[in-house]
């Protein structure tokens, strides 16, 4: 696992220390305003549930989970798991694992919004602008950290399935993708 990691980009103790800084945020914005925390799964578990502990106010949790086709736009995009509360009226806040090419937030925005929340902002962990679909408008409201253009994991982000479950977000090296 850790052998097949070139460098770390962003360590352990820079997670938990922006996570701690979200959640004390979304605490402060969302007091007395009974959100709902929607996380996109699977990438975004780590981080979810360390920042949903750390939250100090009443709140509930929901979860999506969204499949794309590879190679395509968002219109390909379809809802495998939709979130099961009642969002209508409700401040809702996604959170997701990254920000890249916009295509799975545009769509999971969309679809939310449909569902008429009160409210409906974004917490992204990371964010690779430079992959960007220019044609997605949706921005995050609460971005982690900025990444360069290169193929992450850890922290729930995976190659194949793998490396999800190491606690910092790394790049791989070239030979671990053969
Ligand atoms: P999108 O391109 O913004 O729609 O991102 C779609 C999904 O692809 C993200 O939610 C991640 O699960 C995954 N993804 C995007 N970039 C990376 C990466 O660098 N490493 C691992 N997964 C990624
Ligand atoms: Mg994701």
């Amino acid at each position: 696992m850790k052998e097949n990691i070139q460098r770390v980009l962003i360590s352990e103790a820079q997670i938990q220390e922006k996570v701690k800084q979200f959640a004390k945020e979304l605490s402060e914005e969302y007091a007395g305003k009974d959100p709902i925390f929607v996380g996109v799964l699977k990438g975004v578990v780590m981080f979810f549930g360390d920042v949903v502990k750390q939250i100090t106010i009443p709140c509930q949790i929901d979860f999506m989970w969204i499949s794309s086709y590879k190679g395509t736009e968002s219109s390909h995009m379809e809802v495998k798991r939709d979130v099961s509360v009642d969002i209508k009226d409700r401040h809702v806040v996604i959170l997701e694992d990254i920000f890249d090419t916009g295509n799975s937030l545009e769509f999971t925005y969309k679809h939310l919004m449909e569902k008429q929340p009160a409210s409906l902002k974004i917490c992204t962990l990371l964010d690779k602008p430079e992959r960007r679909n220019p044609a997605v408008t949706v921005k995050a409201d609460y971005v982690g950290f900025t990444v360069p253009d290169e193929f992450v994991v850890g922290y729930g982000l995976d190659f194949n399935e793998y490396y999800r479950n190491l606690p910092f977000v790394g790049v791989l090296k070239p030979e671990a993708y053969q």
